[in-house]
């Protein structure tokens, strides 16, 4: 199998090219560098600059490598903005889509991951999220991700693709410093960021109806979520791809790990233990949102092996690398 990776510049995609050549599988990335680096990639990595919005692009590249399946995340992915720009939401994420899998189809390919995530539920009133789950997204950017989802399997039933649709849940951490997530838009760089700057951290509401009152995450390791690819990888090819069929499974450790609590990870990994300021709710957070693990374990004999503190220790040492001036407290 030869993969094509789009987006695989990107946080998420650098790690899921690492684990999948790792496994001795073969990947070609396609990426437009809109926010992906680069340098995340080693020098033996087959890089396109462009967009899966181009269609010739992409049947050129399928062609000259030969490749036989895609894992898709090329994506914009702040949820905020989206509430803002949705046009250009759904034209990159629905629309950009469309195009690869016109493109997928043309060529002849017939297995394909996408990157969904857990926006697609928006904030459901259960203890654990099943694939089962009522998908009710509450901004545009978790629409794209399920109208995605509608996409790939829709194609995938009509033209004989196998399809497996990953939602992730909170994604945190890196395999090395140079990969880890640059943006500044989760809880932990938030914190980090407040830290460096000589703030304290913030927590946004403590009076959910949780056990210290902080909302709950399911938080998971980049390096486990890009190993769930490989896994979802070759499930699809272990058959023909007409009796695979598709897949739509949630990615997370099946744990909640409140705010409060992530909180007093990062102040033992940073030795910053400067107190939490509460501050009111944000309008939209949802007390609670974890995964039932379960169908990853099943189906793909996935599970997640890293945890929380893992997660906080490698992801302090991407950011200390980018801001050398943050040290221990
Ligand atoms: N980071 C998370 O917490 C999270 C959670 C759930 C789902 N996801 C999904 O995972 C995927 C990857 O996210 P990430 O965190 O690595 O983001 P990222 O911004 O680091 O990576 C996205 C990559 O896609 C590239 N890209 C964007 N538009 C493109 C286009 N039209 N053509 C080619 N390349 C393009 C970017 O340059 C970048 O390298 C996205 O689909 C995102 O929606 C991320």
């Amino acid at each position: 199998m030869t993969w094509l990776i789009t987006g695989g510049a990107g946080y998420i995609g650098a790690h899921v090219v690492r684990s999948m050549m790792g496994a001795g599988e073969r990947v070609v990335v396609l990426d437009d560098f809109s926010t992906g680096v680069a340098g995340r990639l080693g020098p033996d990595v087959s890089i396109v600059q462009g967009t899966v919005a181009d269609a010739d692009l992409v049947k050129q590249v399928c062609a000259e490598h030969s490749v036989t399946g895609v894992v898709h995340l090329a994506a914009q992915k702040q949820v905020g903005e989206s509430v803002e720009r949705p046009l250009r939401y759904y034209r990159e994420n629905v629309g950009g889509l469309t195009t690869l899998l016109e493109a997928v189809v043309a060529a002849g390919i017939t297995r394909f991951v996408f990157s969904s995530s857990a926006a697609v539920y928006g904030n459901p009133a259960v203890d654990l999220i099943t694939e089962e789950t009522p998908c009710v997204p509450l901004s545009p950017y978790g629409e794209t991700k399920l109208a995605g989802e509608w996409l790939v399997r829709a194609a995938g039933r009509a033209h004989g693709i196998a399809t497996a649709c990953l939602r992730y849940f909170n994604v945190a951490g890196a395999a090395a410093p140079e990969l880890a997530d640059i943006g500044v838009y989760n809880v932990i760089p938030m914190v980090f960021d407040r830290l460096t700057r000589g703030e304290s951290p913030r927590i946004f509401g403590d009076d959910y109806p949780t056990p210290d009152g902080t909302c709950v995450r399911d938080y998971i390791h980049v390096a486990d979520l890009a190993d769930a690819h490989l896994a979802a990888a070759q499930w699809l090819t272990r058959g023909d791809a007409g009796d695979v069929g598709d897949l739509t499974v949630n990615v997370g450790r099946g744990e909640g790990v409140s705010v409060r609590e992530l909180i007093s990870v990062i102040a033992d990994v940073t030795g910053d233990q400067r107190p939490a300021l509460v501050e009111g709710r944000r309008p939209g957070d949802a007390p609670r949102a974890v995964a039932s693990a379960t169908r990853a374990e099943e189906t793909l004999g996935w599970t997640a092996r890293r945890g929380v503190h893992e997660m906080i220790e490698s992801a302090w040492r991407g950011w200390q690398l980018r801001h050398p001036g943050a040290t221990r407290g």
